[in-house]
C-alpha cells in the first residue's frame, strides 16, 4: 500500500503557486491575488477550515480578508455582501463558507455570486460549463482528488469508478469528473447514495472508490477489492483524551484495515482536505488571472 499524499503534493503546488505570485505578480509589480472568505456563525469545523485556508493564503503570498457575521445574520444582509464582494476590484474571488445557519437561503446566495469570482465553482453556471467541459472553477474538493489522482499518475481511463456520496460539493462533480473526456477522467462511473441497495456488491467491483457520505468508519475492509485506490473525503472530529485539542480526526473509511489490502489510500488527516485547501488557492491564482470568462 503507498500513501496518496495530500501534504506532500500540496505543499508542492503551494511552492508553485508562491513562486508564480512573486515572479508574475510581485515581480511585476502587481497586487498579490486577493480572495476572501464569508463565514457566517460560529460553527467550529467550518471556523477552522477557514483558518485553515487564511493560512495556506499566507503561506503563497496572497491577501486574504475574511468577513464574519453572526449566526442570526438575514439572507437579504448576506445577499447585500456578496453584491459588495462581487463589485470590489481589490478582491479577486471569493467563497461563502457551507452551511449556513439553517434560516438563510443558500441557494440564493450561491447564485448572487458573480460567477467569475466564484472560486468555489458552486455557481450554477460554474457547474453547468464543467458538466461541458468549458474553462470554469472546478469545486476545490473535486479539483484536488483529481489532481492527487494525476500526480500520482494512477490511470482513471477505462477503469471502475464508484462514488459514495452524491452531494454537491462532491460527490456529483467528481462523478462527472471522472466520467467526462479529459484526462484523469474517461472512467465508468457508479455514484451511490442513500438509496442505493447493497453497497458493498457495488464498492467490491471498484478499481477506484471516492468514499464522500458523512459517515465514520462507514467503508470497511470486506467492502473493497484488492490493490483498488481508495480515497477518503470524510473528516470527523471524535472526542479524544489523549489530545491537546481534545479531538481526533477521523475519515469514512477504516483506515487501518482498508489500507492493507488497497495500493494507494489517502489518510484523514493528511489527505483529501489540504487538496481541498490548494485547490482553492489553484482557483484564486485563476481568478487574479482573469482565465475564465
Ligand atoms: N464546506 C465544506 N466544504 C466546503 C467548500 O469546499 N467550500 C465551502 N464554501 N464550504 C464548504
Amino acid at each position: 500500500m503507498k500513501l496518496l499524499d495530500g501534504k506532500l503534493i500540496s505543499d508542492q503546488i503551494k511552492a508553485e503557486i508562491a513562486s508564480e505570485v512573486k515572479e508574475n505578480f510581485l515581480g511585476k509589480n502587481l497586487n498579490a491575488p486577493h480572495i476572501a472568505a464569508v463565514l457566517v456563525g460560529d460553527d467550529a469545523s467550518s471556523q477552522s477550515y477557514v483558518a485553515g485556508k487564511e493560512k495556506a493564503c499566507r503561506d503563497v503570498g496572497f491577501i486574504s480578508s475574511i468577513y464574519r457575521y453572526p449566526a442570526h445574520t438575514s439572507t437579504e444582509k448576506l445577499l447585500e455582501v456578496i453584491d459588495f464582494l462581487n463589485i470590489d476590484p481589490e478582491i479577486d474571488g471569493f467563497i461563502v463558507q457551507l452551511p449556513l445557519p439553517a434560516h438563510i437561503h443558500e441557494q440564493k446566495i450561491i447564485e448572487r455570486i458573480d460567477p467569475l469570482k466564484d472560486i468555489d465553482g458552486f455557481h450554477p453556471m460554474n457547474l453547468g460549463k464543467m458538466m461541458l467541459g468549458l474553462p470554469c472553477y472546478i469545486p476545490a474538493t473535486p479539483l484536488g482528488i483529481i489532481t492527487l489522482l494525476d500526480r500520482y499518475n494512477i490511470e482513471t481511463e477505462g477503469k471502475n469508478c464508484v462514488v459514495l456520496g452524491r452531494s454537491h460539493i462532491v460527490g456529483t462533480p467528481i462523478s462527472i469528473l471522472l466520467s467526462r473526456k479529459s484526462k484523469r477522467g474517461n472512467a465508468t462511473v457508479t455514484l451511490c447514495h442513500s438509496y442505493t441497495s447493497d453497497i458493498a456488491s457495488i464498492t467490491r467491483q471498484a478499481d477506484i472508490l471516492i468514499v464522500a457520505m458523512g459517515k465514520q468508519g462507514f467503508v470497511t475492509a470486506d467492502m473493497v477489492k484488492k490493490n483498488a485506490v481508495v480515497v477518503d473525503v470524510g473528516i470527523h472530529r471524535i472526542p479524544s483524551e489523549e489530545t491537546k485539542s481534545g479531538f481526533r480526526i477521523k475519515g469514512d473509511v477504516d483506515f487501518e484495515n482498508v489500507s492493507k489490502k488497497c495500493s494507494f489510500i489517502t489518510p484523514v488527516p493528511g489527505g483529501v482536505g489540504l487538496m481541498t485547501v490548494v485547490s482553492l488557492l489553484q482557483n484564486g491564482l485563476k481568478s487574479a488571472k482573469k482565465e475564465i470568462s
